[in-house]
């Protein structure tokens, strides 16, 4: 970022570079945007700001590599242009100065070998946004063919036409997006949403979570994770109650928010398929894995969780009980970041925790179909089991020379994921 060079000051405005874009934002002073996200980013006095949050590059960065990994693997389907040419439409719904769109159609060219006929509709309810993206987007040269800037509710689009790429990235919640999302996206398209309420999806708000999503959290270590499959049930609910289902290509908790990207498709029998996956988990021990119910639940809970009624029997959800992650597009994400970051590549792309993240993100998805849901936590074992926790390493290589799945989880630096079972675990902590 360059700070206050090419800004300006009289409007509260800074420049600031990320990717390959160079946007005038919101200039980081009290009463801006920023300060005011910090305070909850709402009311009157954010209208006339300009947000953008600098800790959220990575957010960013995956969004381009994502991308270019779909449309690398075959796309997301194709429309027209006013010109008649092909093209695909992304939607950027809550735009704000336009970054990630920006960034979109200068990288995405440079990260393909074919350039994607991209354009790129931007939207935002704040009335200077809408003029200041204009000028970011002229800013960074970007031809007049290739973007439509609407002022107002991106739901209005939404419920009007279909995109092949969809992003929302409201303040806090994202539930009063969804439905919408899912309509205004393609059938074999792909919706993007980042939902920063993570405090109630986590379980620290357990009545506000069930009521904004129909929901029990669980609040424990496994908090976020619940919270990111709770999430996307709320999704897939909504997503069956329109004959359409949901494919997770990658899905993960980061920081102070969730961020999910699935493939829409419009299919009854999907939509059933998908049904199947929805459970309600039962939480017994940091050593048991945690049980899946059938949801919608047809008696009480079954299974350990119910012998154990009233000591650590903790049940949740609904929830999404199948995977998070698609390791096709995990693999080519990885190999198109690799192929960038040689020398002579576009290394400055990416901020250095979008590599690390990738790459924790990119181990787990190889784990990830041959392991049950959740993960086990070392420190919770330990203290379980009344010992001191071993090394990562020396669990993980423990578990896979015993011919177990192993590896990392994303969640948690003291998480990892295995087929064991509890007794082998234990064995791996010096037990039995
Ligand atoms: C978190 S910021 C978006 C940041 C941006 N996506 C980025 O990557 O820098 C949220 C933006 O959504 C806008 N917004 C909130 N509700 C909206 C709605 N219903 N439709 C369109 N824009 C909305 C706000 O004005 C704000 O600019």
């Amino acid at each position: 970022m360059s700070g206050q060079k090419g800004g300006d000051g009289e409007r509260g405005l800074r420049e600031v570079r990320e990717g390959l874009a160079v946007v005038l934002a919101g200039n980081g002073r009290p009463g801006n945007a920023e300060e005011q996200n910090r305070k909850g980013a709402r009311g009157p006095a954010s209208r006339n700001t300009l947000f953008y949050n600098p800790a959220m590059r990575p957010n960013r960065d995956i969004s381009v590599l994502l991308a270019a990994a779909v449309l690398k693997m075959g796309g997301m389907g194709k429309g027209r242009r006013g010109d008649g040419g092909e093209c695909v439409e992304f939607l950027d719904g809550m735009a704000s100065t336009g970054i990630r769109s920006i960034r979109w159609l200068r990288e995405l060219p440079l990260l393909l070998d074919t350039s994607p006929v991209l354009r790129i509709h931007l939207a935002d309810t704040n009335p200077a946004c809408v003029e200041e993206m204009g000028r970011n987007l002229e800013r960074n040269g970007i031809p007049e063919i290739q973007y439509v800037i609407s002022g107002g509710d991106c739901r209005r689009l939404l419920y009007g036409r279909r995109f092949h790429m969809v992003d929302l990235d409201p303040y806090g919640t994202a539930a009063p997006y969804i439905q919408a999302g899912i309509e205004g996206t393609a059938n074999g398209g792909i919706l993007a949403v980042t939902t920063t309420d993570t405090g109630v999806l986590a379980g620290t708000y357990r009545e506000t979570c069930i009521r904004r999503y129909h929901a029990v959290p669980l609040k424990n270590h496994l908090g976020h994770e619940a919270g990111l499959r709770l999430f996307l049930g709320y999704m897939m609910r909504t997503a069956m109650s329109l004959d359409t289902a949901l494919e997770p290509l990658l899905c993960y908790y980061s920081d102070h928010y969730i961020r999910v990207y699935v493939r829409v498709k419009r299919s009854r029998n999907a939509a059933r398929k998908m049904m199947e996956e929805m459970a309600m988990g039962v939480y017994v021990s940091p050593l048991q894995r945690v049980e899946k119910n059938p949801w919608p639940a047809t008696g009480p809970a079954t299974g350990k969780g119910e012998r154990r009624e009233g000591t650590e029997g903790k049940v949740f959800g609904p929830l999404w009980g199948g995977p998070l992650m698609d390791k096709d597009i995990l693999d080519a994400m990885e190999e198109i970041h690799t192929a960038a970051s040689t020398p002579g590549g576009e290394r400055s792309l990416w901020d250095p925790k979008t590599s690390r993240l990738l790459d924790i993100l990119h181990r787990e998805a190889a784990v990830e179909p041959h392991t049950p849901w959740f993960f086990h936590d070392l420190d919770r074992i330990a203290s379980h089991l009344h010992t001191s926790p071993p090394r990562m390493k020396d669990v993980i290589s423990f578990l896979s020379e015993r011919g177990y799945v192993a590896g990392r989880t994303h969640f948690s630096p003291t998480g990892f994921k295995t087929d064991a079972p509890p007794e082998e675990i234990e064995r791996a902590f010096g037990i039995r």
